[in-house]
Parts: C-alpha cells; structure tokens; sequence
C-alpha cells in the first residue's frame, strides 16, 4: 500500500503520509511524496497542505536505511522539487518533526503546528549532518545562532519558541487541519522560498568563536563540529553548492565508525527494554512504592518515583530517620523546583505523594517495594522478611542490592516469583540506568512490571542474571583489575586516567575511584578475599591507600591529592613511590605503557567479561551489556559500547590484545570461548 495518500478537496491538494510508527521518510514515501506533489501539479491546484497520519509529523529519513546504499528518489531532490513547485505548500504538523520531517517543513511555504509539537536536526546524534538541506535552509529560516545550536546539540525546540524564531507562521489551537485550511484561506501570497533568503552578514571571526564551545560539549564525538562546518557553507556558498556538500558529507558520516556506533545506541536504546523473556507478556499496573531506607541511594530513588507520579513511603528504623529521610527527599525536590525542573504545582503533588514512618504496616497498600538499605546481606533479609509480612502475597519485592545475591537476600519468603533486583546507580533520580536483575524464581510477568517501572521512570532498564556485581559492577571490576596490573608493571594513575579520557570516558579509573571513594571497593575486596583464585594476581596497591586513610577526594587525598577542597586531582609523588615500591617488592620492572596499549588492554578485558556474561547467559544481548556500560558508567556513546567497540575491532585484534594481556598475567584471567 502507498503509504502517501493523495486527494484534492474543496480546491485544496491533501497529501497525507500514513507510515508507522513514526512516518520515517523510507524510499516508499519520498516516493509517494514527489508522486503525489507532482498529481497536485497536473490537476492545476494552487495549494496543498501536508500532513501525517499517526502520532507524529515525520519523525526523520528511515534510520534502518542508513547502513545501506541510499536509493532513489534521494530526499534533497524530493524537497528541491517540493519547494519549486507551484502549488502553495503548508505543513501542518504535530508530534515530533525531526530530521527528515523539519527538512520537510522548511521545503514548504507555510509551516503551522499544534501548540505541543516539538522540532529539531537530531541527525548529530546519529554522528551525522542532516542530508536534505537541514543546515542549509535552516539558517535561511532561523538565523545563524539558532540553526547552529540545533544543529550541534540535537535539542529540540518547541512550538513557542520555534514561533518566536520565525521557524513557524502559527500555531493551531483546536484541529489541526481545520486550523491548517483557515490559515491557507487568511494568507496573502507565498513568501520567498526558504532556500533563496538572505542571511544577514556575519563577523568575520564568528564561527571561529562558536568552535571551541562546540567541541567542547561534543565530547570526543566528531558530528557536531562537522554540522558547525555545515551551517558554514551556507553562509558562504550558493544554496545549491552548500545542499551538494551538505549531501556529500551526510553519506560520507553514514559509513563513518562514530554513526555506525550510534546509530546501533540508538536501536539498542529502544531494543534493551524488550528483552526476549518478556515478550508478549503484559505488566501490572502499579502506583504505590514503598521504599525501605531514606540514606542517599533510598532519597534518590523516592524522588525518582515521585516525578514519574507515584505515590511513595519511605520506611525507616527510627522517626528521627524516618524525618531525616523525608527531608532528603525534599531537598532534592526542592533543587528541582529551584532549576525549573519541576513546576510549583508538581512539587506540592510530589511532596503530598510523600510519606514516611517506621511502621511496615504502612506498606499494605504497596506494589513494589523497593530495600534501598545497608549492603549486608542479614539486614537486608530482616527487611525482606518484615516486607513480606505486611505487603500483599503477590507485592513485588525488590533489593537495590549492588553485589549480593537477590536469591540468597529473599531465602524464605513466601511467593519467590515476586522477587528480583532493582539496582539503581546513585544519585538514583539521574542517572539512567537501571538494572533489573532476574533471580530463577522471577515470574515473567513480574519481570514486564520491572520494567514497565523502569520507563515510568524514564530509566533505561537492562536486564541481568545474577552474578557478583551484576553486568555493570563486574565489568567495571574487571576493568580496575587490567588498570591495576598496568599500574603494577609501569604505568602511573596519571597516564591511565588521561588513556581513559582520551578514548572518550568522562573520567579515568582512578580520578573515578577518588569521586566515589575508595571504600566500597575495599570492602569488596575483603569480602571477596577468601574466594579469589590464589593464582590470581592481586594487586594490593588500593589497600595500602586506604589504610593511610586515602579514600579519595572527600578525604582530600586518595590517588591523587586535593588541596583547598578543590575538586582537582592532583599528582601525588607519594602515590607513586608507593606505586613503585610495591613493583620493587614483587620483582617487577616497570616498563613504558603507550596511550594505545592502555587503552586496548582495558577494551579487550571488557570485551572479554562482556563475552563471558553472554556465555554464562547473565546478559541476554550483547546490546544490553552495551546500554548498561553506557547509561551507568559513562562509556561513550559513540564508541556504541564495549561490546560494539569490540565488534568493530574485530575478533582476531581482540584475541591477540588479550593473548598480550595474559602474558603479562598468567593465570588472572578466564578467556571467553570467543576469544579462544
Ligand atoms: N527511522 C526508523 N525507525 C525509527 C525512526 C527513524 N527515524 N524513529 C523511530 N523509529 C522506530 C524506533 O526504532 C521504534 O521501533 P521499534 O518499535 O521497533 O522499537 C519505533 O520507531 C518507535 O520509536 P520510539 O523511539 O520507541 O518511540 P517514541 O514515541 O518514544 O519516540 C521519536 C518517537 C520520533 C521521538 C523517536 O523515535 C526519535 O527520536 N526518533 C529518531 C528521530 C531522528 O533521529 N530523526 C532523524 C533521522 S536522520
């Protein structure tokens, strides 16, 4: 079926583009579109207003297409054609007019919107420039500065402000299309297409000015300086030339590492909160969370709940931390409210949705409960046992456990299959992630709920088996151990970290550990002490800091030391005295480590941890050990995350990298069948 639908109508040309979900503009509707514009021109209509079936206006060029070679009718000839034509084209639009669809809309003479349509050039965060005129019209309509901001960041605007910017000639209150034919039957004569206006002149140093924020906020990721040199062209070419290299560029960047990568972030983002044992399973509806514990990580996660409109109550032991973890709640409430995150009347209904006590039989009325309390397994047990007293038999019970076995902390409570893992990552009501971790008994139904929580949440869940650390905490164990042994046989926390960066992450490993301290990592260490493979090597290094009391940053010295409570890490010759003195003590030469080589060793031992996940069945995909490196531990997405960092390295680079890493090791690390 023609997913672009064709029909004159009391003399209006009606073209509307029916193509779910989003009306991407695949080959079969760039088709459609020219056919059906060019039908309007053979039956002599003088207007025709464009508009989409659906949820939304086109929401972009066919993302699925990219990777293949682009096929005719390319959509820059689609839109040149559209806007020298002698009908008088309106887009009338609402949802989200992104890419492809804003490219569409600034083909047209009128562009007019529903009040909560939203707009935007997200192709940057594909790694690409839009390919259909998007940095060319765009300054001709928007103006420089905001063409620039669109373009670079991906943000989208709304209708207000994309009005005021002159991106919109009205906004429809009421029907969309009876408001679309009154604005055609008000308007005097087409103004000037798009791509003939005049852009006023620039300073000779402006876009010199723009580069260094730009790259900047890029953050190691190439689009945005490539859309920056974009909007460029058409501030100093012809329409047509600067259209020509737009193009060329955009299918350039499709072949390029960085758009492969994101543009797999992209589908994986939407692919993660479908895993296979969940299909076709519906999820319960819940609006009561109880949440046990009011510290940082229970506070964080209240307020999570909270703005996705839930009902929460804390539960804590005494009614001086039952207070004290209200307040916390309302803190960050209150910072919110500050930032103009949340409006007044949404914060009043927040803190009214807030309760808390010491009392577990407030918690009749849960649906989830969630322990955000201690990590030691027998207080974490006492509260699943006092939970499971007081909440209905089929109340979801969850542990925000970081390390410890939901199984073992839920041994003896009745109706197992409520049970599972929330593992949210701190400060809970911002980052992203959350891991949902499956425990044997878990039904699939309970799991569907899980996750249907986590989207209320606007989280990104991933789901997990259950190991020690889960996906993410056990990759990034792994990770500290092959910098650890860097650090043992030569390299400095120094080189490491700045490796790090340089390849994309926000921070290094150690500058990390300094933020977070060196605590928790400590207490893992012990913990683990008497079941570590004593072939193993073990670097005792990070002990030796933590019992001069260097738990990083908050104790103004850790791997690095702070001065003045300035965040700034900075070389400590003693650290590194005691670096090279535990390699002394165990025999070690040092030797020099490049950049390249710390940075491969680290990827291929995530590769690595990630294939044994997947081999152990702890991860059901490889691209959810990808979304839970990059949405909780700040993997660049770009890079695609480990698993597809690895996959573009290819399989033989990776077992050689890790034949090295073994060498340097014996014995330290278990190869996944992949790589052997
Ligand atoms: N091309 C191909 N498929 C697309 C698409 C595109 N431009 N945009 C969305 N989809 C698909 C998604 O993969 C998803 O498929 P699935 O159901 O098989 O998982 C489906 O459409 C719905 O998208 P989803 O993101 O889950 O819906 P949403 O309502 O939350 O968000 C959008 C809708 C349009 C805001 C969001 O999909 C989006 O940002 N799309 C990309 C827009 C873009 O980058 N356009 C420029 C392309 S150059």
């Amino acid at each position: 079926m023609n997913p672009v639908h064709y029909q004159p109508e009391a003399g209006i040309a009606w073209i509307t583009i029916n193509y779910p979900p989003v009306n991407a503009m695949s080959v079969a509707v760039r088709d459609g579109l020219l056919g059906a514009v060019k039908a309007a021109e053979a039956d002599n209509m003088s207007h025709g207003i464009i508009c989409c079936e659906g949820r939304t206006f086109v929401a972009g060029g066919d993302i699925s297409e990219f990777g293949r070679p682009p096929q005719q009718p390319h959509l820059p000839d689609v839109y040149n054609y559209l806007e020298a034509s002698p009908v008088t084209w309106l887009a009338a639009m609402h949802g989200t007019v992104l890419g492809g669809g804003f490219e569409l809309a600034m083909a047209c003479d009128y562009r007019v919107a529903l009040q909560n349509t939203r707009f935007g050039l997200p192709e940057v965060t594909l790694g690409l420039v839009p390919g259909a005129g998007g940095t060319q019209r765009s300054p001709r309509l928007l103006g420089v500065e905001l063409a620039i901001d669109l373009t670079t960041s991906g943000r989208m605007i709304n209708a207000t402000d994309l009005l005021q910017a002159g991106g919109l000639d009205s906004i429809i209150e009421g029907e969309l299309k009876a408001g679309a034919i009154e604005f055609l039957q008000n308007a005097g004569p087409a103004p000037q297409q798009v791509s003939q206006r005049e852009i006023a002149p620039l300073t000779s140093d402006f876009f010199e000015t723009k580069k260094q924020p730009v790259l900047k906020a890029a953050k190691g990721a190439t689009a945005p300086l490539h859309n920056l040199e974009a909007i460029k062209w058409a501030t100093e070419t012809s329409f047509a030339d600067g259209q020509k290299k737009e193009r060329t560029l955009h299918l350039q960047l499709r072949n390029s590492e960085q758009s492969v990568a994101l543009r797999h972030a992209f589908f994986a983002e939407r692919a993660v909160s479908k895993p296979v044992i969940i299909k076709d399973t519906t999820a319960r509806e819940f609006s009561n969370i109880t949440i046990v514990g009011g510290g940082l990580m229970g506070a964080g996660i209240s307020a999570a709940c909270l703005n996705a409109g839930l009902n929460v109550h804390m539960i804590e032991v005494d009614k001086d931390a039952a207070t004290a973890g209200k307040q916390r709640v309302i803190k960050l409430l209150d910072g919110a409210l500050k930032r103009g995150k949340l409006s007044r009347s949404q914060y009043t209904r927040h803190c009214e949705a807030l309760s808390a006590g010491t009392d577990y039989s407030a918690a009749r009325e849960t649906d989830i409960a969630i322990e955000a309390v201690v990590e030691d397994l027998e207080v974490k047990q006492g509260v699943f046992r006092s939970l499971a007293e007081h909440v209905p038999a089929n109340t979801i019970i969850a542990t925000n456990t970081s390390y410890l076995n939901p199984t073992e902390i839920a041994k003896g409570i009745k109706n197992p299959e409520r049970i599972l893992g929330l593992h949210f990552f701190s400060p809970a009501h911002i980052m992203k992630l959350l891991e949902i971790v499956n425990t044997p008994a878990t039904s699939t139904e309970v799991l569907a709920t899980a996750f249907a929580f986590a989207k209320k949440l606007r989280k990104v869940g991933a789901l997990s088996g259950i190991c020690d650390g889960f996906i993410g905490n056990r990759m990034l164990a792994a990770y500290r151990r092959q910098a650890d042994y860097l650090l043992a046989d030569g390299a400095t926390p120094q080189q490491i970290d700045s490796a790090m960066r340089n390849f994309g992450l926000p921070m290094g490993p150690y500058e990390l550990q300094d933020l977070t301290g060196l605590q928790i990592g400590w207490a893992n260490r012990k913990r683990l002490a008497p079941t570590r493979d004593p072939a193993q090597r073990y670097i005792s290094i990070a002990d030796q800091l933590c019992e001069l009391n260097r738990f990083g940053q908050r104790s103004g010295m850790g791997w690095y030391r702070y001065e003045n409570g300035d965040r700034t890490p900075l070389p400590d010759p003693l650290v590194n005295d005691i670096i090279s003195n535990w390699s002394a003590e165990n025999n070690i030469n040092r030797r020099n480590f490049s950049e390249k080589n710390i940075q491969q060793s680290l990827i291929a031992v995530l590769a690595n941890e990630g294939a044994r996940i997947l081999e152990e069945g702890i991860a059901e995909r490889a691209l959810d050990i990808d979304m839970v490196k990059i949405h909780g531990y700040g993997y660049p997405r770009w890079r695609g995350g480990p698993m597809h960092t690895a996959e573009q390295l290819g399989k033989d680079t990776i077992k050689s990298i890790l034949a090295d890493v073994t060498a340097q090791s014996p014995d330290s690390w278990k190869i996944a069948e992949i790589y052997q």
